[in-house]
């Protein structure tokens, strides 16, 4: 973004490399129309405080029509939008809005699957057995005498088998609900047809994507079994990287740097990184990081790897603490032990302390603000909310709950509505009932109350966001502060500390204090504190 706010076309080579990305959950980010869901009325209507907040950009999470059996992720068209959400016309709307504010806009795209709604898996229905609409999906006979055992052992990640069964007697594979049959990627309409949507989305002026299980589209045909816990047939097979070169040339198609960004979940950094060679996708979420515990040699460990894995392709390092699918940050930093995070283990109900998390999340701010890279701001951690586990099960959502029979709370905790204004619930989310429940004592998290206070969560995010840009060179170099410090320059003159140690510490050799994440004492760095400095 240039100094006056518009885009810039001289810099549109590199925006997305260090671009501040504030990711919107639309139906818990502000309702315009009073039905207590998030809309895009609501979205214009608050797009000051991400100007303010000065991020780069936006990415929308699935704004298209669907059932909302798994929050948007299952589509049902993929060229309109949600009625509940808006229309069309508003999303092209917003898209040029953002553009004159100087924020550029990202949309999700949902290739693995679709909705049971959509028009291509009904007529599938309809055909029945052998018929080509069958083919764009997979459908295949059971085991056992009677085909009455599903195809093979895959588990969906959200609970139970990964098939079910159709009257006609088949079965179909859907890696998430039941509700989100998996597309066949070897089937030629898919391919033509997500080829299609892309162009159909960037005609109309978006700036990129956000890939959906951009790992999972390809599937062994074979469709073996799997040990427990192996993704091999169904995630990272080779014949993605042909898409997403055929992708890449599409998006390179267009004027001013359109992007893809993969949302991959993959064991191995250096495979992930596979999928940033310079044809192929421009980044992908660093989940590596996102899952790492509160701990000073993990956490180098995981950036050295990053920073490394991704220098060899040539591609930027996107750094992310939470987004709508993981317990918030401030939740997980203010658990004993491992903050880490998978589909199966929530920790809910595991003590928290909301002042520890909360000190440790602002400092992880300023850490993931100034790492060289991209970074990633979900939605409420400017204001420094907190997983909301208490939500009644009759209100909860996610379709996580229902198919572990409870088992696994699910996302909803990281969806509650946004605290805007107001010292009672709605909180200035709009003028209905929040479709979840938000806590009373958000009162003192609104964005409004945190605004006037210069030591609030939002102060500190703009703070960063404000001076970033400048923090210097595209690398960093590690310092020597002491064994349970963390700390790195970046070149010309920015220092970096992070001090893990029970102690307060000295702090490295400045100049001039830029941004701390706490009050320093006596010029000593608190623990669980961070300091961005002038050499
Ligand atoms: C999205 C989830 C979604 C799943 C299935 C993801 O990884 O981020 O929210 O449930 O894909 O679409």
């Amino acid at each position: 973004m240039t100094a006056s706010g518009q885009l810039s076309t001289t810099d549109g080579s590199t925006w997305w490399r260090s671009a501040a990305i504030y990711q919107v959950y639309i139906r818990s980010f502000a309702d315009g129309n009073g039905d207590g869901v998030g809309d895009l009325a609501g979205v214009r209507s608050r797009l000051d405080h991400l100007a303010d907040l000065g991020i780069d950009a936006i990415w929308f999470t699935p704004w298209y029509p669907s059932p909302m059996d798994d929050g948007g992720y299952d589509v049902a068209d993929f060229r309109d939008i949600e009625p509940l959400f808006g229309t069309l016309a508003e999303a092209e709307g917003l898209i040029a809005q953002a553009h004159e504010r100087g924020i550029r806009v990202i949309i999700d795209i949902v290739p693995n699957h679709c909705s049971d709604e959509h028009p291509w898996f009904r007529a599938a229905l309809e055909a029945g057995p052998g018929s080509v609409e069958r083919q764009r999906f997979w459908f295949r006979p059971g085991r056992g005498p009677d085909g009455a055992e599903p195809p093979n052992n895959w588990k969906s990640r959200f609970g139970g088998s990964a098939w079910t069964r159709v009257p006609d007697g088949e079965w179909y594979l859907h890696l998430y609900s039941s509700r989100q049959p998996d597309f066949n990627w070897d089937n030629a309409d898919i391919r033509a047809e997500f080829e299609d949507v892309l162009r159909f989305w960037f005609d109309r002026g978006v700036d990129g994507f956000r890939i959906d299980v951009a790992d999972g589209l390809v599937k062994d045909p074979a469709l073996p079994d799997v040990a427990d816990g192996d993704e091999t047939p169904f995630s990272d097979q080779e014949g993605l990287h042909e898409i997403y070169r055929s992708w890449r040339k599409i998006a390179d198609s267009y004027t001013g740097e359109r992007v893809l960004v993969g949302e991959m979940w993959l064991p191995d950094m250096s495979r992930a990184a596979r999928y940033l060679r310079r044809d192929e996708l421009h980044s992908a979420f660093n989940f590596d990081f996102l899952v790492c515990p509160w701990d000073v040699s993990r956490l180098r460990d995981v950036v050295t790897r990053t920073l490394r894995a991704h220098d060899d392709v040539g591609a930027p390092a996107a750094w992310v603490l939470s987004n709508h699918d993981v317990t918030r940050h401030v939740t997980r930093y203010g658990r004993a032990g491992d903050t880490g995070f998978s589909f199966a283990d929530r920790l809910h109900g595991t003590p928290v302390s909301l002042e520890l998390g909360t000190r440790r999340a602002r400092a992880a701010a300023l850490l993931t603000l100034s790492l060289p890279g991209g970074v990633y701001v979900y939605q409420g951690e400017e204001l420094g909310l907190w997983e909301v586990e208490d939500i009644p099960s009759a209100l909860r959502q996610d379709p996580v709950w229902a198919r572990t029979a409870g088992a696994d709370p699910g996302r909803d905790g990281c969806r509650v509505p946004l605290p805007w204004s107001g010292s009672a619930p709605p909180f200035g989310f709009g003028t209905g009932t929040p479709w979840l429940p938000q806590p009373d004592s958000w009162a003192a998290f609104t964005a409004s109350a945190e605004a006037a206070d210069p030591a609030s969560m939002l102060s500190l995010y703009r703070r960063g966001l404000q001076l970033r840009p400048s923090l210097g060179s595209a690398s960093l170099a590690w310092l020597d502060a002491g064994p349970e410090v963390l700390a790195f320059t970046r070149e010309p003159g920015f220092v970096f500390a992070l001090n893990f140690s029970a102690e307060a510490v000295s702090l490295p050799p400045h100049s001039e204090v830029l941004l701390a994440s706490g009050p320093l004492e006596d010029g000593l760095l608190p623990t669980d504190t961070a300091v961005w400095l002038r050499r």
